[in-house]
């Protein structure tokens, strides 16, 4: 019998063929690691029916733990708010059960007016996204302050992008910001307290032996007959000396205390320190004060008078202006207070602080004084072009009956 043992050859690659084979298994190689390493989430295959795109669960995985893990709450939104996806962390926040997050709305856990600066935020989201604070309404009626950051996401063939949303508790950081508050209003409180201490002093002791010194003196030059020449000279410059120190010591001790303030009120005390500046510096000081509807609260008043005092020192020492011009008047819902300077400027951008605190505690005690009454400090300023320094304070914490 005869056994047909025809082995069946395979047709032999050319060494061409080879080649292109060989580039294939290394794409494919390529392929399987990137994919293993979770680099790639989708394939699209070209088959007979066209690209087809498959979603790879493992890959996809690696970022569901990544975001299940996160103590911040992670979602993504439909351009009408409706909620795709939530993780656990965001339903803790609510105090909701996640199947009942899912497909709701985000509108729902929000108040009307924090609804509005949602829909006005999701209109002016650009692709570096953006971020706001919220008070978040949890399912039991509780409040959460929360930090929002929103970033678009695919626009899914349509002109409205679906939207990845960060929330993230800000409960603690709102308990150190108040704290902050706190500290830096009692700073402010015991500093104004050690003024008018060493104010006292200065006026109640020094400047009362000074003016004996003084008396003593100015007896003395008279006694010495003016045969006595040069010791004559001398009596006299010493009691002209002591008589400048008293005028310095009495300024300071002026400057310091704030009877000036509760004595002139806001705007005469501000106009006398302006013509004190002016005659001393000979740098011209321009006041203007508009009408407010009500009189400014009293620690307003101070905040104010320290920040100029503050402002003209800066100018004396470091500015070489000309010309100052202070203003204080309305704006919108605010008051604005401002003093300008056409001097030589600095780079307030420069250093992590901008401009506070630059080795001195001027500016950093102008911008403690304006948060202490609730209110913001602006400062401008750039080499060679002069320095402003704005104050803003809402209205409402501005005035004792804002009107
Ligand atoms: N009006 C100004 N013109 C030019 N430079 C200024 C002006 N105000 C502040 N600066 C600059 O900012 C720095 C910081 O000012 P700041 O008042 O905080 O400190 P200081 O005046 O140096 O010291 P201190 O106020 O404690 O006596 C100054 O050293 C100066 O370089
Ligand atoms: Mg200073």
């Amino acid at each position: 019998m005869k056994r047909a043992s025809q082995k069946s050859r395979a047709p032999r690659a050319q060494p061409g063929e080879l080649a292109r084979l060989r580039s294939a298994l290394a794409e494919a190689n390529e392929a399987l690691r990137a994919i293993r390493s979770g680099e790639v989430d989708a394939v699209v295959v070209v088959g007979k029916r066209g690209p087809q795109v498959f979603t790879l669960q493992g890959a996809e995985q690696v970022y569901r733990v990544l975001i299940e893990s996160m103590n911040e709450g992670a979602l993504t939104l439909t351009p009408d708010k409706m909620i795709l996806y939530a993780n656990h962390c965001f339903a803790r926040m609510v105090k909701s059960r996640l199947e009942k997050v899912i497909g709701g709305s985000f509108r729902r856990y929000l108040s009307a007016d924090d609804r509005l600066m949602l829909r006005k935020s999701l209109k002016r989201v650009g692709a570096s996204g953006l971020k706001f604070q919220v008070l978040l309404i949890a399912s039991d009626g509780s409040k959460l302050p929360v930090q929002i950051s929103l970033k678009p996401l695919a626009k899914n063939g349509t002109r409205r992008a679906t939207v990845g949303m960060v929330v993230t508790d800000m409960t603690e950081a709102r308990r150190t910001e108040e704290m902050l508050r706190a500290l830096t209003h009692r700073v402010v409180q015991v500093q104004e307290a050690e003024r008018g201490r060493v104010a006292y002093e200065l006026h109640d002791n020094i400047t009362q032996l000074i003016c004996a010194v003084l008396f003593r003196s100015q007896a003395l030059a008279e006694k010495l007959s003016p045969h006595e020449g040069t010791s004559k000279i001398e009596a006299i410059k010493l009691r002209e000396l002591l008589s400048r120190t008293a005028e310095e010591v009495d300024r300071i001790s002026h400057n310091l205390g704030p009877n000036v303030l509760e004595n002139l009120g806001l705007v005469a005390a501000m106009g006398d320190t302006s013509a004190e500046f002016e005659n001393r510096t000979g740098v011209s000081v321009k006041l203007t004060c508009t009408q407010l509807k009500a009189p400014l609260a009293a620690d307003i008043e101070l905040a104010f008078f320290r920040i100029l005092q503050e402002a003209l020192r800066n100018v004396e020492k470091h500015a070489s202006a000309r010309n100052v011009s202070v203003r204080l008047g309305r704006q919108g819902e605010f008051i604005r207070f401002a003093i300008n300077d056409d001097g030589v400027g600095f780079n307030a951008d420069r250093g992590p602080d901008k401009g506070k605190g630059r080795g001195g505690l001027g500016l950093l005690s102008m911008h403690e004084r304006a948060i202490c009454v609730g209110g913001t400090l602006t400062l401008s300023s750039a080499d060679r072009s002069g320095t402003e320094i704005e104050v803003l304070v809402p209205l409402a914490h501005g005035s004792v009956a804002s009107n």
